[in-house]
């Protein structure tokens, strides 16, 4: 899909890899909306990017909506929408102090994987409206964001490999589902990348990771995570797949 020109919609975008997307996304040329929690830091990013900065939780289902509507009423139909909102959710299944705490795992969950679907959905329901934009009938992607640990499961991470495994897992029911309306769905499944969520990573799992046991031997830069965002949505035999972005690493236990 040839990105100059379109309106694109990305969750998560007041830091870290959202924010990189929304950055790689203006630079392809495409008229970026910012959705972010935080009111402050997404107005700047906006700001900074020129792209429209808008306050929205990702698991309020109405505010999602109508910051759809306000992105549309500025940019145009969304035809393409990145999904990056997300929480960390370390804890044991049980812990010192016994079982884990549903509430505290469902929240998790709430925001990795339930904000994703909303905001996936409701963007696909009105793509599907739209004409298609070239011979192939394309008319919009979704790219999510998942994890590693969906794969390699660590200790202590219980949450948050639950919600980035079904984030993975829709990822080709979705795209199943949407192919006859043109729409092609994608995850990205990040290694380690710098940004403020890792501040949450123990160190030793850092530290595991960052011994010889991935090239290259460091943190990826979220403008990596961003150029692989572009390069999935101008790719169109891309679909219902997740992508490692790794270095080749594999997750020991803990
Ligand atoms: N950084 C990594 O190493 C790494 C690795 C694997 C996966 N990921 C995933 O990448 C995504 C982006 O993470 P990041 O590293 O950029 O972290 P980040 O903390 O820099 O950015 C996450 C953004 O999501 C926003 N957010 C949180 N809850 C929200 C909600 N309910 N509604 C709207 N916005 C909300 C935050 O305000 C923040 O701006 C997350 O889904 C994360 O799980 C990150």
């Amino acid at each position: 899909m040839k990105i100059d020109g379109l309106s694109a919609l990305v969750t998560g975008a007041a830091s870290g890899l959202g924010l990189a997307a929304a950055r790689a996304l203006r630079e392809a040329g495409a008229r970026v909306a910012l959705l972010d929690l935080d009111a402050q830091r997404v107005a700047d990013a906006a700001n900074a990017l020129g792209g429209l900065g808008i306050e929205c939780d990702v698991t309020d289902s109405g505010a999602v909506a109508r910051a759809i509507e306000t992105a549309e009423a500025r940019h145009g139909p969304v035809r393409i929408n990145v999904n990056c909102a997300g929480i960390p959710g370390g804890m044991r299944l049980v812990g010192r102090d016994g079982p884990v705490d549903t509430a505290a795992f469902a929240r998790v969950i709430e925001v990795n994987l339930i904000g994703t679907v909303s905001v996936m959905t409701k963007c696909a329901a009105r793509m599907m409206q739209l004409p298609p934009l070239n011979d192939d009938g394309e008319r919009g992607i979704i790219v999510n964001t998942g994890s590693i640990t969906a794969f390699e499961g660590q200790i202590g991470q219980g949450a948050y490999v639950a919600s980035k495994g079904a984030v993975a897992s829709l990822t080709l029911q979705a795209a199943r589902e949407f192919m006859p309306r043109g729409i092609r769905v994608m995850t990205i499944a990040p290694g380690l990348f710098r940004t403020p969520i890792a501040d949450h990573i123990p160190q030793e799992v850092i530290d595991g990771m960052l011994d010889g046991r991935m090239f290259p031997n460091r943190f990826g830069e979220p403008s990596e995570f961003g150029r692989l965002a572009v390069d999935i949505i101008r790719n169109p035999m891309l679909n219902g797949e997740v992508i490692r972005l790794d270095a080749g690493v594999r997750l020991q236990a803990r």
